[in-house]
């Protein structure tokens, strides 16, 4: 094992194991011609990306104490889905009300069928055997399987899964991931992985390894850390078993996607977010989600340094997070380039210090710079993180943005709002700015 100790907290050393998904070893399919739509084996590699998969792999099946991986949504924190015992260390790790219920992950369709159906009286050998998997989903599972979308099922009687993962509900949430870490975290784990993502209960989810061990450091023992996730949100979650289906979270899979698939044509969308009015709200109603220690207002308009002043005490310090309408200059709204200012071309580059940062793709690595201005007496600190006007990169750099304005001590963080409109992932991303702000405001 090639980890490096990064923290100790209340009693477990929490390990960061780097893996190179593409040094595991060899994905080996079967000859239906579709990746993990069949069957699939893995060939380990002698790599210590290999040793690591194994080490975590071991950990999963013998004790109680989940492990923290990478999917293409969010780092998720794994544990074995038909254990209890091991389901309730993810509860316990998290601090997670009990009552939410767990999805679980799966790396192969016939993992899938044979936990549906192994507890089925056998059919008859004249009728052609059922598939255990409903038919409305048949669409879905080849359009988006492995990938981020996940399904309700009904749970089959008596459950092959852990009570603690479903909680008295008659249905589980499965989905197949779609980065080669986790599914093969979960071929060589051997069993379906129950697995929320690896966030304390109510912190924006992790998008590195490094949120991971900021949120779980001395809660648990392995973080396996195959660098920044694709997508950035969770994935969509459906119930195609009531009539008309429902989206029931939005996510990496559009409406649209799903209105093209046989049978979803008149999917609804079954969550609440305060889209659909009743804005502004009412400051601190509300359940908090996704949420960094800093306040978060999501603006609507161009940002004006006056009016954000009035949400700001007279020492703070605030966050724009900035996309695309928002001008370059808003940390001193054009014109207050005076006395006190640091002129942002100079930029203050920050680095997180806590860990080792991986190496970064695009747009996970926020680039924030600093001005200070002089607001009467007071001293008014201004850090800018600018996402660009890409819907993707807004996605994958989210989570980490509001992280770190966490970091950097922001007393306010004020984002520019997404067009719900516009392109796939808005919808998802506007989802998770409304449970993370206080209020949305017009500026
Ligand atoms: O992308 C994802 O889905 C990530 C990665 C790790 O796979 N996982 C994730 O899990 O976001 P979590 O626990 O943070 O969110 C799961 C959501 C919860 O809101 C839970 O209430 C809902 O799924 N859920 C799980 N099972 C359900 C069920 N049977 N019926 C309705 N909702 C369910
Ligand atoms: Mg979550």
């Amino acid at each position: 094992m090639a980890g490096s100790d990064l923290a100790v907290g209340q009693g477990i050393k929490t390990k960061i194991l780097p893996v190179d998904a593409s040094q595991i070893g060899q994905f080996v399919f079967d000859d239906s011609g579709q990746r993990f739509q069949g069957d699939w084996e893995l060939k380990l590699s002698e790599s210590s990306d290999a040793a690591n998969m194994k080490a975590a792999a071991s950990q999963l099946q013998n004790t109680d104490i989940p492990i923290a991986f990478p999917t293409e949504t969010v780092y998720g924190l794994g544990a074995d889905a038909t254990r209890s015992s091991a389901v309730r260390g993810i509860y316990s790790a998290k601090q997670r009300p009990s009552d939410n219920p767990l999805i679980v992950h799966i790396s192969s369709l016939s993992q899938l069928r044979s936990l549906l159906v192994s507890h089925e009286p056998s059919p008859s050998s004249l009728q052609p055997p059922r598939d255990s998997i409903p038919p409305i989903y048949h669409p879905l599972i080849s359009r988006f399987w492995p990938g981020p979308l996940t399904i309700l099922l009904p749970l089959p009687t008596p459950s092959p899964f852990a009570p603690e993962v479903t909680n008295n509900l008659h249905t589980v949430g499965v989905r197949m991931p779609s980065a080669l870490l986790a599914l093969a975290l979960i071929h060589l784990a051997g069993v379906p992985l129950a697995a929320p993502s690896a966030n304390a209960s109510t912190r924006p989810s992790p998008t590195t390894a490094a949120h991971v061990l900021h949120d779980l450091s001395g809660r648990i023992d392995i973080i396996l850390d195959g660098g920044p996730c694709d997508v950035g949100v969770e994935s969509t979650i459906v119930d195609g078993l009531t009539h008309p289906p429902v989206i029931l979270r939005p996510g990496g899979v559009s409406l649209e996607m799903l209105r093209q698939c046989p049978g979803w044509e008149d999917v609804k969308v079954g969550y609440k977010d305060g889209a659909e009015g009743g804005t502004p709200k009412v400051p601190g109603m509300k359940y908090k989600h996704y949420s960094p220690t800093a306040r978060v207002l999501l603006v609507h308009g161009q940002f004006d340094f006056e009016q954000a002043r009035q949400y700001l005490n007279r020492q703070g310090s605030i966050g724009v997070l900035r996309r695309k309408t928002w001008r370059d200059d808003v940390r001193t709204n054009g014109e207050q380039r005076d006395e006190g200012f640091f002129d942002p071309r100079t930029e203050q580059q920050l680095v997180t210090t806590e860990a080792p940062q991986p190496p970064m793709r695009s747009a996970s690595l926020t680039r924030h710079s600093q001005a200070r201005l002089m607001d009467g007496q007071d001293l008014i600190d201004v850090w800018d993180i600018a996402l660009g006007p890409d819907i993707t990169d807004i996605s994958r750099g989210l989570f980490s943005a509001l992280r770190e304005f966490d970091h950097m001590g922001v007393d306010v963080i004020f984002v520019e709002s997404v067009d719900d409109e516009e392109g796939d992932t808005a919808a998802a991303i506007m989802n998770r700015l409304r449970k993370a702000a206080e209020m949305e405001i017009k500026m």
